[in-house]
C-alpha cells in the first residue's frame, strides 16, 4: 500500500509516517513548510532507517495538486493532515482558513478519485462538537455551534468528505476527531515543533520550563470545574498515530460497515490545566513559573472522549500515560535546547 501523507512534516504526520513506515507501508509526503521544517525528514529517518519522499507544493493549488497524482500514480490511500490550525489566527483571518483547508480537501479528494485512490483518512478534531453540554462526548453528539473557523473548516471538511463518499461507491474514508495531542517520540528526537509562540499548553509549558518563556499564563481560574480551571482529554501523539494505522487497516476491509465511518481519538479522562501542570512536574522534577490570566477567547470549558467506538472497531486503545506525555515532551525540549 503507498500512502499519501499530506502534512507529513508536521507534528501528527511525523509520527504518524514512522508507524506506517514500522508497518512495512510505502509513504509519499507532501508539504510546503509553511508551518514545518524540512528537516523533520532527517529525524524521520534518523529513527526509522527510511527516506521519505516530500512533494513541497500548495494542495490547495489545483495544478499543484493535479502534477502531485500525475508523478504518484500508485497512491492507493490518502492520511490528510495538512490544513491551517491555529484557533485565534482562524477568527482573524477566516478567508485564509476556509481556502487553504477547504480547497485541499476537495482538490485531493478530485485528483485522487481521478487517479484511482480508494481511501482518504481526515484529520479532524473534537473541536466540531463545539460545546458540548454532556460528558463524555462520542461521535453521535452533535456538532457544531464552533468556536473558530478553523474549527468550521474541521466539520465542513467531514461533509465533503461524506458527500463525495456518497456519489463514489469504490470510495471510502474515515474521519478522526483527536481530543488534545500531546507529548512526543519516545526516542525524544520528533516532536511538536511551534515556529514562534506556542498556542497550545504543553510546548508552553516545556519552552516555560526550558527557559524559552519566562512564565506560562493559565488561561482562566473561574471555570465551572473543580480546581476552575478548563478540562480536556490529553492523549499521546504516537497513540493518536497508531491510531492512523489501524484506520487504514480496517478501511482496507472489504466488510467495512460503513463506507464513511467517525471516531473520537482520547483516553476517556478529563484532566484540569493545573493538573497538566501538577503532571509535568511530577514527571520531570522542574518547577514550571505560572500565573493566572482572564479567560481566552472561544476556550470550552469540559471535554473528554467516549473513545469506545475506536477500541471496538479499529481495535485501538491509548497505551501511553500522562507522565509518559509530560516525560517525553520534555525530553523533546531537551533535545531541541542540546541542538541549538
Ligand atoms: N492554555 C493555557 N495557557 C496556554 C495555552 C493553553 O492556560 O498558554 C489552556 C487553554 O486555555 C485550554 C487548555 O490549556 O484550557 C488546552 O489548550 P490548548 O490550546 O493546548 O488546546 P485546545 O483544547 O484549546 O485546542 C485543541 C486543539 C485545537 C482544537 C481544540 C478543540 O489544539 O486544534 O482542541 O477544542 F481546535
Amino acid at each position: 500500500m503507498k500512502v499519501l501523507v499530506t502534512g507529513g512534516a508536521g507534528y501528527i504526520g511525523s509520527h504518524t509516517i514512522c508507524e506506517l513506515l514500522d508497518h512495512g507501508m510505502e509513504v509519499v509526503s507532501a508539504d510546503n513548510f509553511q508551518n514545518a521544517v524540512p528537516e523533520t525528514f532527517e529525524r524521520i529517518e534518523a529513527i526509522t532507517g527510511q527516506k521519505v519522499v516530500n512533494e513541497n507544493l500548495d494542495l490547495s493549488e489545483v495544478k499543484a495538486c493535479q502534477i502531485l497524482f500525475e508523478q504518484h500514480p500508485d497512491i492507493t490511500a490518502i492520511i490528510h493532515f495538512a490544513a491551517r490550525k491555529a484557533v485565534g489566527e482562524s477568527v482573524e483571518k477566516p478567508l485564509v482558513y476556509y481556502r487553504n483547508n477547504l480547497n485541499s480537501t476537495i482538490n485531493l479528494l478530485h485528483f485522487g478519485t481521478l487517479a484511482g485512490v480508494k481511501h482518504l483518512v481526515f484529520s479532524s478534531s473534537c473541536t466540531v462538537y463545539g460545546n458540548p453540554g454532556n460528558q463524555p462526548v462520542d461521535e453521535d453528539s452533535p456538532v457544531g455551534n464552533i468556536e473558530s473557523p478553523y474549527g468550521y473548516t474541521k466539520m465542513m471538511g467531514e461533509q465533503i468528505l461524506r458527500d463525495h463518499i456518497h456519489s463514489h461507491p469504490s470510495f471510502s474514508g474515515i474521519s478522526l476527531r483527536y481530543f488534545n495531542p500531546v507529548g512526543a517520540h519516545p526516542s525524544g528526537k520528533l516532536g511538536e515543533l511551534p515556529l514562534g509562540k506556542p498556542n497550545n499548553l504543553v510546548p508552553f509549558i516545556t519552552e516555560t520550563a526550558i527557559g524559552l518563556r519566562p512564565c506560562l499564563e493559565v488561561f482562566g481560574a473561574d471555570y465551572d470545574t473543580p480546581d476552575g480551571t478548563p478540562i480536556r482529554d490529553y492523549v499521546h501523539v504516537v497513540d493518536i498515530a497508531k491510531a492512523h494505522v489501524q484506520a487504514l487497516l480496517h478501511i482496507q476491509q472489504s466488510d467495512q460497515r460503513e463506507r464513511f465511518e467517525v471516531f473520537n481519538l482520547g483516553t476517556g479522562k478529563g484532566m484540569s490545566v493545573l493538573e497538566i501542570i501538577q503532571a509535568f512536574e511530577q514527571a520531570t522534577g522542574v518547577a514550571l513559573n505560572y500565573r493566572f490570566s482572564p479567560r481566552r477567547a472561544g476556550d470550552v470549558e469540559t471535554i473528554y472522549a467516549n473513545a469506545d467506538k475506536a477500541a471496538q472497531v479499529l481495535k485501538w486503545q491509548p497505551e501511553y500515560s500522562l507522565e509518559t506525555m509530560m516525560a517525553s515532551a520534555w525530553k523533546w525540549q531537551q533535545h531541541l535546547a542540546n541542538q541549538r
